[in-house]
């Protein structure tokens, strides 16, 4: 068994890898060895920066714009990336969106789109990889949750709901794929320092330092060595887990 975070010539997908948490575990698995296909919405000249830093490590990289919403979509981008790599080892499910409101404001809208996104999204590809993992009789799904979903946030029921709906759904797949040796995890950042982030206000920032025992903003390295680890021989013992990397942000 290995001992150090390898991942040499394991195939990976992250969804979301353009910016933020995305591009840090994007990376940090081309890092460890992978070859990495992403996808994104919007920021595309971020997420070709990010391929590139990705085939400059000598990796393979693929890049989708691909919305995760939409199911064949997440269909599509599996069967390009066994086509181009050979095969899948790894999915991360990280693309994720926020459109707060407090529960007697919140439209129809903002609830379908956060959950469409966040919870579907998740489903979708999962959906789409399951098959092939079952098949070859191995793969590591990680999903990115978050503390508020197992907290609850004041002026976040959509988010909040569509990250505990991704914890039950982590255990119950991990449960239904576990004999074919297929871990599945959920990893559950606390604030971390990205875009998703600097729209908040600045109170949201104050508070969360005093909660935070290590008295530091999480950054996307934190959640993608999380993740990394997650993905490695080192956690094959480890299924069905939900990893708080929040510096004690909610203990
Ligand atoms: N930052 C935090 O404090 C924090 C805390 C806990 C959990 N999280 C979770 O961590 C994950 C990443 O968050 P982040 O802070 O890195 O957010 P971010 O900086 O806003 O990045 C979000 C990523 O998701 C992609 N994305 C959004 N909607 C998409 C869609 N419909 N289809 C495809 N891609 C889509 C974005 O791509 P484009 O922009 O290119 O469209 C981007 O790559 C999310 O699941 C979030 O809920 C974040």
């Amino acid at each position: 068994m290995s001992t150090c975070m390898n991942l040499e010539g394991k195939s990976a997908i992250v969804t979301g890898g353009s910016v933020g948490i995305g591009a840090a575990i994007a990376l940090k698995l081309a890092a460890c060895g992978a070859n990495v296909a992403l996808n994104y919405r919007k920021h595309r000249e971020e997420a070709e920066a990010v391929l590139d830093q990705i085939t400059a490590m000598g990796r393979k990289g693929l890049l989708v714009q691909a919305d995760i919403s939409n199911f064949s979509d997440a269909g599509k981008m599996v069967d390009t990336v066994v086509e181009a790599f050979g095969r899948i080892d790894i999915l991360v499910n990280n693309a994720g969106v926020n459109w707060d409101g407090v529960i007697w404001k919140m439209s129809e809208e903002q609830w379908d789109n956060v959950l469409d996104i966040n919870l579907k999204g998740y489903f979708n590809y999962i959906r789409a990889v399951a098959p092939v993992f079952r098949e070859q009789q191995s793969g590591r799904i990680i999903n990115v949750t978050s503390i508020n979903g197992l907290r609850g946030k004041f002026g976040q029921s959509n988010y909040a709901a569509s990250k505990a709906g991704i914890i039950g759904l982590t255990k119950t797949v991990a449960r239904e794929l576990g004999k074919y040796n297929v871990n599945v995890n959920a990893v559950a950042p606390g604030l971390i320092e990205t875009d998703m982030m600097k729209n908040a206000d600045e109170s949201v920032r104050t508070a969360a330092l005093e909660d935070i025992v290590m008295k530091r903003i999480g950054q996307p390295d934190d959640v993608a060595n999380m993740v990394a680890f997650l993905c490695t021989e080192l956690a094959r013992h480890v299924t069905g887990e939900v990893i708080k990397v929040d510096g004690g942000q909610y203990i």
